[in-house]
């Protein structure tokens, strides 16, 4: 079997080759990447996956990948995924997510119509962040929930989503469309929530920074999954999932921000911390609660959330962050 990981040199991409490279060793993995992408998180991989420059707004370079290659399974995963990025650059981020997915989904019907026996399965990085607005009394989600996005990122996922529906309904080709929600563990980039809370305590604890935590909206609530649950589930979704539809991703695991920094302040040594809020780590309009209900996804694949978050996740990025800071 042949697969193809796009955003390889991101932190969910990087996580999934190790999976697949532990569990299905027989597996041909290939990614894609930018050359001017940072590797630091596939440099252990350097031996076992091949790579691609290509740069996924170009419809052709997509193209000739896919022909090439002719993946059995691609997890389309490459997006620009931070949330504030996407209110300072909305354009960049629609571009990126919807063009660079709709040039995947074109190339795969191009080699399609010339190779009858090709009939791939792709896998979509939909986002829980697609639910955007959601009241107190309409959780947990379901996958029928209304989608209200609240940032460009938000809006771009829809997009990329509702693609996976149409080409599916339209062409046949074999989407799955998930909707992970928020998925942490090292490796996460610094400038999401508990991944920056965890690298500013290492370097306060390292006398790097002075002992204060700038902060953001800490009343925000998200349901948390380690990044290693997240991907196994992506692994099977491609397996047991019906094309053309939805499936939450999520532990069910729902945490306040607050609850976040308290604990990651409690495996600190030092007791000294300051929390001073941040303004502009605030948002246009936050995403106020993500609860998500994952009875769908776990009826059709039998996936089971194994990490605890709290307890595990957490520990595990604020060690990552303490060796490198
Ligand atoms: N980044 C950040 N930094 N967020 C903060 C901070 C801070 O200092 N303080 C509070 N927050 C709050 C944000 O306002 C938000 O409510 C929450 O923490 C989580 O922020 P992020 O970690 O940036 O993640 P996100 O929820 O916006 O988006 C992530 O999850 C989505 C799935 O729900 C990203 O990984 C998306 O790519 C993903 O689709």
């Amino acid at each position: 079997m042949r697969i193809l990981i796009t955003g390889i040199t991101g932190f969910a991409g990087s996580h999934l080759a190790d999976y697949i490279l532990e569990k299905f060793p027989e597996v041909e993995i290939f990614g894609i990447k930018r050359w001017r992408s940072k590797t630091e998180n596939i440099e252990h991989l350097k031996d076992n996956v091949k790579y691609f420059d290509c740069d996924i707004k170009d419809a052709h370079n997509v193209y000739e990948v896919i022909d090439e290659i002719k993946p059995d399974k691609i997890f389309h995963l490459a997006a620009q995924s931070y949330v504030p990025a996407s209110w300072e650059a909305p354009v960049e981020t629609l571009t990126l997510n919807i063009a660079g997915q709709t040039n995947m989904l074109e190339a795969i019907k191009k080699v399609k119509s010339k190779n009858s026996d090709y009939d791939p399965v792709i896998l979509v990085a939909g986002s829980s962040e697609e639910y955007g607005k959601v009241y107190e009394n309409e959780v947990p989600i379901k996958e029928t929930n209304p989608l209200r996005p609240l940032s460009p990122y938000g809006v771009s996922k829809v997009c990329q989503d509702l693609l996976g529906y149409q080409y599916w309904n339209s062409y046949k080709i074999r989407v799955i469309r998930s909707r992970a929600f928020n998925h942490s563990g090292p490796r996460r980039g610094e400038v999401f929530v508990d991944s920056n809370f965890a690298q500013q305590i290492a370097k306060i604890e390292k006398g790097k920074q002075d002992p204060v935590i700038k902060v953001g909206n800490l009343e925000a609530k998200r349901d948390f999954t380690d990044v290693r649950d997240i991907v196994q589930a992506y692994w099977v979704a491609t397996d047991k999932c019906k094309p053309g539809e939805a499936y939450n991703m999520c532990s069910g695991q729902t945490h306040s921000i607050q609850q976040v920094l308290d604990k990651l302040l409690s495996l600190s040594t030092n007791k000294e911390i300051k929390v001073e809020e941040d303004p502009a780590r605030m948002r246009p309009s936050d995403v106020l609660i993500l609860s998500g209900d994952n009875t769908k996804f776990k009826e059709a694949t039998g996936w089971e959330p194994k990490i605890n978050y709290l307890d595990k996740t957490l520990v595990d990025m604020l060690n990552y962050w303490r060796e490198r800071v």
